[in-house]
């Protein structure tokens, strides 16, 4: 079945998401694409409280749900796709049970979709109706990279549905940094856009110049795939507690969020590009939060082009990067043959709190 109305749900996080996917001919186009955000609620916590996030998918999901689906007679939905892991469980389930029931009333299938697989298949979704989806077998075997505020991974894919996990954190994900880091410096949350924010502000007097605060890379030169960034947050609060410096105090945030975001960078960078020359990667593709950075964008493009120039450089466009139900509806797109029954108890957790 290749025309078909592809319904996806993503609420594996802070985020109540749905989303309505039109296939024709290869063509994919984005009917519709709703996202409810609790960043405000969320914000005074500092990070993700996993049972209040609960009590609002619980509220706007059926909302989300409406306005996505308002332009179409929901019987000609063929498929849905649902993320039922990685993520916050509490806010899973909610999710997962309401494409269940939708799935049963429709009479229609349900594929059960993985967040991170979902982050990395961001990267064919266009907005433009007309275009073919930018997929291509010579884009394999690839290094992806998906970095977000709970997962911080490198997988080797050799095809759509063909992953296999090379390096992630041993601790906190990058976004986890960015987020620690901001609420050490009192900035609010989420940390990263206003870190980057903050960080493009930071002027150097010559060009040249470097900021004076200097963090760790940790294990950067390392010889294998993995991260570690909780150090790092930790550097970052000693470094504040105990700098004497003598500049005022927007400059010192200013000049501290761009060591940070330079430090994850470095880190993300040098491994990514590492794991692309040792397993000869013909594409670098990136997904997750993180990698709606500009820096990080940029920088990488810099650096693959200087050293494997031959490399192709995919990242999905930036409302694709943090979290959204197209993602996941593209995912199940893909999968459309796979219809998978979810099993209740493979729901992958994050068995940690995000605050
Ligand atoms: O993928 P995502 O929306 O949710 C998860 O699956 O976790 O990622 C959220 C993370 C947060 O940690 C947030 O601070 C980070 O992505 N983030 C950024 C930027 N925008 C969002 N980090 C750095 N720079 C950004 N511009
Ligand atoms: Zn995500």
């Amino acid at each position: 079945m290749n025309n078909m109305n592809v319904l996806g749900v993503d609420t594996s996080c802070d985020d109540t998401c749905v989303a309505l996917l039109k296939s024709e001919n290869s063509k994919l186009e984005i009917l519709s694409n709703v996202i409810s955000s609790q960043v405000k609620l969320h914000a005074k916590y500092g990070g993700v409280y996993p049972f209040l996030a609960k009590r609002e998918h619980i509220k706007n999901l059926p909302l989300v749900f409406r306005k996505a689906t308002k332009n179409i007679d929901v019987s000609k939905i063929n498929l849905i796709g649902v993320t039922n892991g990685p993520g916050l469980e509490p806010c899973l389930w909610q999710g997962v049970n309401f494409a269940k029931d939708l799935s049963e009333k429709l009479k229609k299938p349900l594929v059960s979709v993985n967040h991170i697989e979902a982050h990395i298949l961001a990267n064919f979704i266009s907005e433009n109706p007309k275009s073919y989806i930018l997929y291509s077998k010579f884009l394999f075997p690839s290094v992806c990279l998906v970095v977000s505020g709970g997962h911080t991974q490198l997988i080797l894919m050799k095809d759509i549905g063909k992953y296999e996990l090379i390096g992630e954190t041993r601790d906190d994900a990058a976004g986890e940094c960015f987020d620690k880091a901001a609420r050490i410096l009192g900035l609010g949350y989420p940390g990263g856009p206003v870190i980057a924010q903050q960080a493009a502000r930071w002027k150097p007097e010559t060009r040249n110049q470097k900021p004076e605060i200097k963090l760790p890379r940790p294990m950067m030169y390392q010889k294998n795939y993995d991260f570690s960034f909780s150090g790092l947050k930790t550097a970052v609060l000693y470094r504040v507690k105990s700098d004497k410096r003598q500049v005022t105090r927007e400059k010192y945030i200013q000049e501290m969020c761009a060591e940070v975001q330079q430090a994850i960078i470095d880190v993300l960078i040098h491994k990514t590009i590492k794991a692309a020359k040792d397993f000869k990667a013909k594409s670098i593709i990136l997904g997750g939060g993180v990698a709606a950075n500009d820096e990080l964008r940029k920088q990488f493009k810099e650096k693959i082009q200087k050293e494997i120039p031959n490399t192709k450089y995919l990242i999905p466009d930036i409302k694709f990067c943090t979290d959204n139900a197209v993602m996941v509806a593209i995912t199940a797109y893909f999968h459309r043959q796979e219809v998978k029954r979810i099993n209740w108890k493979k729901v992958e957790v994050d068995a940690n709190l995000r605050i």
